[in-house]
């Protein structure tokens, strides 16, 4: 299915991964890509996928940075953003956008930003205070959320973690939503610890 449905360049990238990450990366590629096609109204097998670097560039050579496809041989008309934890994975997309519209989304589970030292790499001074001033039991939960943020909001901008997380404060920023995710698509709950944020272009 996926060598079928996926780019070559999509295939290259996850020949090269071990075999448990390789599986998810191909299973949510192929899940993104039905997705773009349902809501374009297009056969899934006439989008190619076209992602952008900024280091190495954009097209249909490239699989990883900015996700994005072709259709018909010219961009197709729709952003998206993917981000993938604890074995779920989260899509956002706009179909149509406004042009210049940027957007950005992040699933994260608690469990990943529980490590020494990770508020001297992840937060600013501002942070810090504010994650200080909370009850010690409401912690974790709370730097979790704010790691969310950050990271939609870098894949917003396209720079991911170029840039020091440090540096970005996200306590108060426009364009920047916390997602509640009580269910899936199939009403299922989802685990307990998994946190999402949002990043769109502020107009
Ligand atoms: C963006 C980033 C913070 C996300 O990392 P993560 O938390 O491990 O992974 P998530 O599951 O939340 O998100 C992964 C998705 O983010 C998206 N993404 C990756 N880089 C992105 C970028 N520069 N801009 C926008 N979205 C990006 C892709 O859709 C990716 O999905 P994929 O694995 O199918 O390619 C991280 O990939 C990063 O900082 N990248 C920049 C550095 C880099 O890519 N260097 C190597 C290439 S030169």
């Amino acid at each position: 299915m996926a060598a079928e449905l996926l780019s070559p360049a999509e295939i290259l990238r996850g020949n090269a991964m071990a075999p448990v990450l390789r599986s998810k990366f191909l299973a949510s590629r192929v899940a993104q890509q039905n997705i773009a096609a349902n809501l374009l109204g297009v056969p899934a097998s006439k989008l190619q996928a076209a992602y952008e670097c900024p280091e190495c560039g954009a097209g249909p050579d490239i699989a990883h940075g900015r996700p994005g496809y072709l259709f018909d041989d010219g961009p197709a008309p729709l952003v998206l953003s993917a981000s993938r934890a604890s074995g779920w994975v989260l899509f956002a997309t706009v179909v149509h956008p406004e042009p210049g519209l940027r957007l950005g989304v992040d699933l994260e589970n608690a469990v990943g930003t529980e490590f020494a030292g990770f508020d001297d790499v992840a937060l600013t001074a501002g942070e810090h205070r504010h994650l200080n001033a909370m009850e010690p039991g409401d912690q974790a939960q709370e730097r979790t959320r704010l790691w969310a943020r950050k990271e939609a909001w870098l894949k917003m901008t396209g720079e991911g973690l170029r840039v020091d997380p440090n540096s970005l404060d996200v306590l108060e920023r426009p364009g920047l939503w916390d997602l509640k995710l009580p269910y899936n698509a199939d009403g299922q709950e989802l685990p307990a610890g998994l946190v999402a944020a949002v990043a769109i272009t502020p107009s």
